[in-house]
């Protein structure tokens, strides 16, 4: 089994939102993405920021942006984001009632397109929608909170959708999300993970940069086939 060179994307709902600029600077050379959870306060309980600071953000960094919709009726929102210059655009499958024709619109709007699933939603019935999307965001928390608990059993839908992705030979980023850490990446990645959120981790650390390098190369380790 092939998987493609490993993704950290720090979230910055961990960072000191009074100095985003610099929070970003701190991780720009060691991470790959930057994480942008958007949350509405309807679709998760928790509100967050949005489309104003993404553009802000757009113009002080030039790292790729993983943009995290937690929000309700992405269609009429997520285009905005791909506009806006993201590189990824995820929304929940939940929130959608034609994932489809939404991550078509991404990616004609320029952007990676991708799917996410919380906690609580079954893999099987999206697998024939893969083809699709770009990235799978595989929650491994209920989605709306930095600072959960990661939870292992929600690794079964990362060896799902690897296999699925491995006999489909379907080009898919298969990321995960929550309470990823030190003590937690190498399961993820064991179980077919190739990109990996991490908020605390990353900026309740001392050293941010540090920090993800150190996630990097213990996900890198376990990999698959590594
Ligand atoms: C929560 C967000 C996550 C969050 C992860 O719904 O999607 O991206 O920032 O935070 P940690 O890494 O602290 O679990
Ligand atoms: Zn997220």
């Amino acid at each position: 089994m092939t998987v493609p060179p490993t993704i950290v994307a720090p979230s910055i709902l961990a960072a000191d939102f009074s100095r985003l600029a610099e929070e970003v600077r701190a991780v720009e050379d060691a991470a790959d993405w930057l994480h942008v959870d958007v949350m509405d306060n309807h679709f998760v309980p928790n509100l967050t920021i949005g489309l104003p600071v993404v553009q802000s953000l757009r113009a002080v960094t030039a790292m790729p942006f993983d943009v995290h919709l937690m929000i309700e009726d992405p269609r009429r929102w997520a285009p905005g984001y791909a506009d806006a210059g993201a590189y990824n655009v995820t929304f929940h499958a939940e929130a959608s009632d034609d994932p489809v024709a939404l991550a078509k619109d991404l990616r004609s709007a320029g952007a990676k397109a991708g799917l996410a699933i919380d906690r609580d939603t079954p893999i099987e019935p999206y697998l024939d929608l893969l083809p699709s999307f770009d990235t799978l965001l595989i929650m491994t928390i209920k989605a709306g909170f930095g600072g959960q608990r990661f939870i292992p059993q929600l690794l079964d839908k990362v060896r799902t959708a690897r296999r699925h992705v491995s006999t489909g030979h379907l080009e898919l980023r298969i990321e995960v999300d929550g309470g990823i850490a030190a003590d937690t990446i190498e399961q993820a990645a064991a179980a077919g993970a190739d990109a990996f959120v991490a908020g605390t981790a990353v900026y309740g650390a001392a050293d941010p940069a540090e920090a993800v390098r150190r996630l990097r190369s213990l996900a890198e380790r376990a990999a698959p086939g590594a």
